[in-house]
């Protein structure tokens, strides 16, 4: 199948955060007027703990959102971290936490249906609260790759497999092309060209 079309769907950045989780998603969608749907791959700790606790709440990446927190939320796991620890937190109406700095928008959800996809879960929740955080830009996915050089990682959805390229060992990130440059710093985790390795 040529997945080439896949790339031109548009999506937002996210953190869906819940009780003692949160990671970073684009696999937000409104479907009807006070229900949205996320699609939260089952290796992530994140999808436990939306199983467990069946609220959670979500909040809006912005352009000006730190690629730390990105790291942090979208490549490393709840399970052997706190990624809280370094950010100051508020909490929603349900005790859940969230990060306020640069985000757009709040927006609470009680989970009312789980849909197996096989590799991710399919959750589909009712709004129960919104707010406005900021009215700094939203970031695209399209933005989170174009101008933040940012990359998917392989618990995302819309992953595909490099054919040829280096992997930083520290975060992951995969660097597509035959040469890696000496000079090259990982956009990611700021990691020198000695700590990427090979692969085909
Ligand atoms: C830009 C971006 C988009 C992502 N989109 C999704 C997504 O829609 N669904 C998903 O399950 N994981 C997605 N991820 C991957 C998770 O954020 C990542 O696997 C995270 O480390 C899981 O953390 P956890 O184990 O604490 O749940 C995305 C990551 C990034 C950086």
């Amino acid at each position: 199948m040529n997945k080439e079309g896949l790339q031109k769907i548009s999506y937002g950045v996210y953190i869906v955060n819940t009780k003692n989780s949160g990671c970073i998603i684009n696999t937000l969608t409104q479907v009807a007027n006070d229900i949205i749907i996320i699609s939260v791959n089952k290796e992530n700790y994140t999808n436990k703990m939306l199983k467990k606790h069946k609220k959670f709440n979500i909040t809006i990446l912005t352009k000006n959102t730190d690629m730390q927190l990105i790291q942090t939320f979208g490549f490393t796991s709840s399970k052997d971290n706190d990624k809280y620890k370094n950010y100051h937190t508020q909490k929603d109406s349900s005790n859940i936490p969230y990060i306020k700095e640069h985000m757009a928008a709040l927006i609470e959800a009680t989970i009312t249906q789980e849909i197996d996809l096989n590799t991710h879960t399919l959750f589909i929740a009712k709004i129960t609260n919104t707010k406005k955080l900021s009215d700094e830009e939203v970031m695209t996915y399209d933005y989170y790759h174009q101008v933040k050089k940012g990359i998917t990682p392989p618990k995302a959805p819309t992953y595909e497999k490099p054919k040829k390229g280096y992997r930083c060992s520290i975060c992951g990130y995969i660097y597509e092309g035959n040469t890696l440059p000496k000079d090259f710093v990982c956009p990611i985790c700021g990691a020198p060209a000695t700590v990427f390795e090979k692969i085909d």
